[in-house]
């Protein structure tokens, strides 16, 4: 079907108290658990979308503009090979390096429908009316969703590519991320295709540095957590009383990013009816920022169910992006 105006239909499957209850869970299981945790996915209310868009234009943050590289390298040759009219995108965020892919589908001529999926509403909502704005003619159905939970829910129609970008999927534990993985895999078709940004092994200082930057951005971002769940779960954390650490596990192959109690303190989540104690110097881990080897990325998508058609690094070799179908 051809949309001769730009259109923007915007679904939610994370009504507030879903969310709400999402978000309970997770702190409740995440600071009782011995180290404490908290999932990534809390970073991204406005602020955090905002504190990563300006990460992603630092220094020391490569993946960004490695991805980029190679995007400018690749996309007519992506969109040819994926032939796809419909692009879901994971993740999307501001949607900034999409426009790649969209306008070298819009010269392939077999676009339709773009699909962001993303948790954070807000910035769902700007991207989605700017492309449309950009793109007419091209429907943007934005779904905000959790890509762990809501796969099935996504279009089910029409020839797809299902991107990934960014690096994102390093943000998923190496169990959940087989889970994604598998999921992911069973709600596509023959003929659709799956588009994979990860981030590659490199030498640990300069992970840690991207990963800890002089600006004090990531750090920004990794507090802003305590914020969101201060102001969702009427909580009393003290965000500047936590130390941002990032460290490189060289086991694992990750970034783990932390937060770090600089005195004892004992913190009250209202609406968890919870008082939760730190010990001075006690870490919690906020996100792991997995580092894959290219072998390793062709492994586990092929587990999947995946079959690898073409997998780029940009000329440095930091960063990879992979086409896979099924
Ligand atoms: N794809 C963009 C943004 C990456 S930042 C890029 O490559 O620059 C990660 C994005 O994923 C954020 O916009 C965040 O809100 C979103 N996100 C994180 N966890 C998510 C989840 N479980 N479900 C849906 N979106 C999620
Ligand atoms: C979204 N994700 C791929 C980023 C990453 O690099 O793991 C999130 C981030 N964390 C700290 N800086 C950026």
């Amino acid at each position: 079907m051809s949309v001769s105006q730009s259109a923007v239909h915007l679904v939610s499957h994370l009504e507030h108290d879903y969310l709400r209850q999402a978000l309970e869970h997770d702190v409740r299981t995440g600071l009782t658990s011995k180290p404490k945790w908290l999932p990534p996915k809390w970073f991204y209310d406005a602020a955090g979308s905002d504190l990563f868009s300006q990460i992603t234009r630092l220094p020391e943050y490569y993946p960004t503009r490695r991805e980029l590289t190679i995007l400018r390298r690749e996309a007519l040759d992506i969109a040819a090979r994926s032939g796809a009219d419909t692009l879901v995108e994971l993740g999307s965020g501001t949607s900034e390096k999409t426009v790649l892919l969209l306008d070298a589908l819009s010269v392939t001529g077999t676009l339709r429908t773009y699909t962001p999926v993303d948790v954070d509403a807000v910035t769902l909502g700007d991207a989605a009316r700017r492309l449309a704005g950009r793109y007419p003619g091209l429907a943007v159905r934005a779904v905000c969703a959790d890509f762990e939970r809501h796969l099935a829910l996504l279009p089910r129609r029409g020839r797809r590519m299902v991107a990934f970008l960014g690096g994102t999927i390093g943000n998923l534990d190496p169990e959940a991320r087989e889970v994604f993985l598998k999921e992911l895999r069973n709600t596509l078709r023959p003929g659709d295709t799956f588009l994979l940004g990860a981030d590659l092994v490199k030498d640990t200082g300069r992970l840690i540095a991207a990963y800890d930057d002089a600006a004090g951005v990531t750090a920004a971002f990794n507090r802003n957590v305590l914020h969101v769940i201060n102001r969702e779960l009427e909580a009393d954390f003290e965000p500047d009383a936590f130390e941002h650490v990032a460290l490189y596990d060289e086991r694992n192959d990750w970034i783990e990013m932390r937060l770090r109690a600089t005195r004892a303190m004992r913190v009250r989540i209202g609406g968890l009816d919870l008082a939760v104690s730190f010990t001075s110097g006690e870490e919690m881990r906020t996100e792991i920022s997995a580092k894959f080897h290219p072998e390793g990325l062709r492994r586990e998508l092929t587990a999947a169910g995946f079959t690898v058609i073409s997998l780029s690094t940009d000329p440095t070799g930091d960063f990879s992006l992979v086409l896979a179908g099924v």
